[in-house]
């Protein structure tokens, strides 16, 4: 036993998300996804993917629980697809039983193999029918109110059996990649895209706005419906990488670092933990962020039972002078791959952004736990992509060693947080069971523990990772 340890009932196991696994896009009548919208546009996904199959974890539902097993892991966190669920996605539409039921039979599975099931209601595929109706997170008013009918049928659908729900992931991804690079879907570029008088539209922070509301108009219908009977908890899970100064002497760099934890993290923690928005994004964005009024923000904050990590990688972090372009998403500065030196932050993954470091980890969890007070975390994703698996001989790459010490090295830091820091850190997720549809990066990019021969029938072959974590884990799991 490493001196440093995670807490006795530790929940630790795997993520995925209904778009990138399951395939099946218009059986039993389930309806597109602004996804599957995106994918059709010719250009938008590496090699031209699309989820139209993706693992075909629809159809493999029993194997892919077998995977599971095999690992050891306790809890499997996964997403449901809106469209599958309710297919125009709207209050006053029908809901799809069949939809439905085939989650229901994924959580009793799971229960039977002993695995804790963890949901996310939204993991990015909004139905079409509603951007096509109103614009989706666009028309907050809107959006809300269907999210909320949409949530209410999930928690009365699965009942006492799911005790971990999570309402959104990710929703910087969401409203910054969705809506103002383009890179995710809807596609929008709005704040690109300057009007005769010079002036941006303010699309990303409406969208992040509504999320914020509609996730805590759900964790509302949860506490006073469902929580007291269901015996569960919520939270919303956000993304967010590390920030090391560009140059450590130069304090606007240092000040830097945290503007951006603040852009990228703090722009969905504040409101839910503080009360408001970070003042940095309201000095930058001015009346481009939305005012919260009251009801509003009565509602949002205190709505998390527990905060939801999705984290990665870390980045260095260099000042812009001047004035800010009220469009920089990021907060007026540049984020790195290397600082002033020329000394990357950490080693190549296939990922262009991804690039480890563990120690960052630990740093940023017990700077949210400062900030936020101490709150419960749960670790909802974290795992790496490596550099040219996929161009590897099946033998080969299946000796993940990287993906390994990756997971030895993050699992490691988190153990120091909450045995030298005293982060309340009860449960993981490594990001993925298995290789799946990696977004814009469509097929190239693997970042699961498990490969997925698409070619060869789907057949699924562990990886190093998928033996090898569990007794990472035992190392740092207190016995009694
Ligand atoms: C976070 C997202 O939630 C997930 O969908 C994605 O595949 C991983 N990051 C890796 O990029």
């Amino acid at each position: 036993m490493s001196d440093s340890y995670l807490p006795k009932d530790f929940l630790w196991g795997f993520a995925t998300a209904s778009y990138q696994i399951e395939g099946a896009p218009h059986e039993d009548g389930r309806a597109d996804s602004i996804w599957d919208t995106f994918c059709r546009i010719p250009g938008k996904i590496a090699g031209g993917g699309t989820g139209d199959v993706a693992c075909d974890s629809y159809h493999r539902t029993a194997e892919d629980i077998a995977l599971l097993k095999e690992t050891g892991a306790k809890s499997y966190r996964f997403s449901l697809s809106w469209s599958r669920i309710i297919p125009l996605g709207g209050r006053n539409d029908p809901v799809n039983e069949k939809g439905l039921q085939y989650y229901v039979e994924l959580v009793d599975d799971l229960i039977a193999a002993g695995i804790v099931p963890m949901i996310t209601l939204f993991h990015w595929d909004l139905p079409e029918e509603l951007n096509k109706r109103y614009g989706g997170m666009l028309n907050k008013d809107e959006f809300v109110k269907d999210y909320e009918n949409y949530a209410r049928v999930c928690f009365k659908g699965f009942g006492s059996k799911v005790k971990y729900w999570i309402t959104f992931n990710e929703p910087w991804c969401s409203s910054i990649l969705g809506y103002s690079t383009g890179l995710f879907a809807p596609g929008r570029t709005s704040d690109r895209t300057k009007s005769a008088e010079g002036d941006s539209s303010t699309e990303p922070w409406i969208a992040g706005h509504s999320f914020l509301i509609a996730h805590a108009a759900a964790v509302k219908v949860y506490r006073d419906e469902f929580k007291a009977k269901d015996g569960g908890q919520i939270g919303i899970t956000l993304n967010g990488d590390w920030t090391e100064p560009w140059d450590p002497n130069d304090p606007a760099d240092v000040e830097a670092c945290d503007r951006k934890l603040e852009f990228a993290i703090c722009w969905f923690g504040d409101p839910i933990y503080l009360g408001k928005y970070p003042d940095s994004m309201r000095k930058q964005l001015g009346n481009r962020l939305p005012e919260f009024i009251p009801e509003e923000i009565a509602l949002v904050k205190g709505s998390n039972d527990f905060y939801g990590m999705n984290h990665y990688c870390a980045n260095y972090i260099k000042h812009k002078e001047g004035e800010a372009d009220p469009d920089d998403f990021l907060g007026n500065l540049e984020s790195l791959l290397k600082n002033k030196d020329g000394e990357f932050i950490g080693p190549e993954t296939q990922s262009f952004w991804l690039r480890p470091m563990p120690l960052g980890f630990r740093k940023l969890i017990k700077w949210l736990s400062d900030r936020y007070g101490g709150p419960t975390f749960y670790v909802t994703e974290n795992g790496t992509s490596v550099l040219g698996e996929q161009d590897l001989p099946l033998e080969k790459l299946l000796e993940d060693d990287f993906r390994v010490e990756y997971f030895r090295g993050y699992i490691g830091a988190l153990a120091d947080a909450h045995a030298k820091d005293g982060v309340d850190v009860r449960g993981y997720s490594a990001w993925s069971l298995m290789d799946n549809f990696e977004w814009a990066e469509g097929y190239e990019t693997r970042f699961g523990v498990t490969y997925v021969d698409y070619e060869g029938g789907q057949k699924r072959h562990p990886k190093k990772s998928a033996k090898e974590i569990g007794k990472i884990f035992d190392k740092y799991i207190k016995k009694e």
